[in-house]
C-alpha cells in the first residue's frame, strides 16, 4: 500500500501526563496499520507545511481508528493538543516499516520503550500476544506519571524503570531487565539514542535478536530534509552509500545493522 495524505475525524482527545496527550482519530489507514509505523499529522497553521511524524500507539481496526500519544515540543504539537472530537484534520500515511513481529515466531519477547519511546510498543505487545507469544513489556518513566502501563497489562507482564526511583525499579530499562531478571529472546525497542545504545549492547552480550526504532531522530518524516540519515552496516543496493533515511528506510531496524 502506497502512502496517501487523507482526512482524519477527531474521535478522542486527553491528557496522559505532564505534556503527553492522547489522541484517537478515525482514519481508513487503520486497516493498513502495522506496529512501530507512523503517520504524518499536517498542522493547520500555514506556515508549517511538513507534517509532523507520530507514532501509532493502538489501532482499532473495528472502529477504523488509530491512537496517536504524542509530546508537545512545538507549535505544531502544541496545535494538535487543541483538538477536539469532532474535528476533521490531515494526515498522511502509513508511513515507515514497522516491526518485524515475525522475528519473535516461537520466542518469548520484550518490548521496550523510554519516554515518549513507549507508545509505539503497545500496538507492538497487542499484536505479539495476539499471536500467542509471551511478552514482558519494559518501560522506563522520569517519576510516578507511568503513562500506558494500565494499557500493557492487558498484552504483557509489566516492568517499569523510573528516573526518580517513584516506581519499579530506580534507573533506566536496562537496569530493569537486571533487578527484575527479566528474561526473553527478542527485543524490540524505541526511546532515546543513550537507551536504545544500551539495548543494542545489551542484546549483544546476550546474543539475541533487538530490534530498534530509531524515531527520535526524525523531523519531517517524509523524506524531505535528510534530518534522519543513520550508518548502517551494509551498503544501500541503490545509493551505494553506508546510509539510511531513518524516515523511510526504518524507523525499525536490527540493531546489529546500524550504528549508533
Ligand atoms: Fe526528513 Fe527523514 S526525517 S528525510
Amino acid at each position: 500500500m502506497g502512502k496517501k495524505k487523507t482526512e482524519a475525524r477527531v474521535l478522542s482527545q486527553s491528557i496522559l501526563a505532564e505534556g503527553i496527550y492522547d489522541m484517537w482519530l478515525e482514519t481508513e489507514l487503520a486497516l493498513e496499520a502495522h506496529p512501530g509505523q507512523f503517520v504524518g499529522v499536517y498542522p493547520t497553521n500555514k506556515a508549517t507545511i511538513l507534517p509532523r511524524p507520530i507514532s501509532i500507539c493502538e489501532v482499532d481496526k473495528e472502529r477504523s481508528a488509530i491512537r496517536l500519544v504524542y509530546r508537545v515540543v512545538g507549535s505544531g504539537t502544541a496545535e494538535f493538543a487543541l483538538y477536539q472530537p469532532g474535528d476533521i484534520i490531515m494526515i498522511l500515511g502509513i508511513l515507515g516499516n514497522g516491526f518485524p513481529l515475525d522475528a519473535a515466531a516461537g520466542k518469548r519477547a520484550i518490548v521496550m520503550g523510554g519516554g515518549i519511546g513507549v507508545p509505539p510498543l503497545l500496538q507492538t505487545a497487542k499484536e505479539l500476544s495476539l499471536q500467542g507469544i509471551d511478552v514482558i513489556a519494559t518501560m522506563g518513566y522520569r517519576n510516578n506519571e507511568t503513562f500506558l502501563a494500565g494499557d500493557f497489562e492487558k498484552y504483557a507482564k509489566m516492568v517499569i524503570a523510573t528516573e526518580d526511583g517513584s516506581v519499579g525499579t530506580k534507573g533506566n530499562v536496562i537496569d530493569a531487565l537486571t533487578e527484575q531478571k527479566v528474561e526473553g529472546d527478542v527485543i524490540f525497542a524505541c526511546g532515546p539514542m543513550p537507551m536504545l545504545k544500551a539495548i543494542k549492547k545489551y542484546a549483544a552480550d546476550k546474543g539475541i535478536k533487538a530490534y530498534i526504532s530509531l524515531e527520535e531522530r526524525m523531523a519531517c518524516g517524509v523524506g524531505a530534509c535528510l534530518g534522519c540519515v543513520c550508518k548502517t552496516k551494509d551498503i544501500d543496493e541503490h545509493s551505494k552509500v553506508h546510509n539510511a533515511r531513518i524516515c523511510t528506510d526504518g524507523p525499525a531496524f536490527d540493531a546489529e545493522d546500524v550504528e549508533i
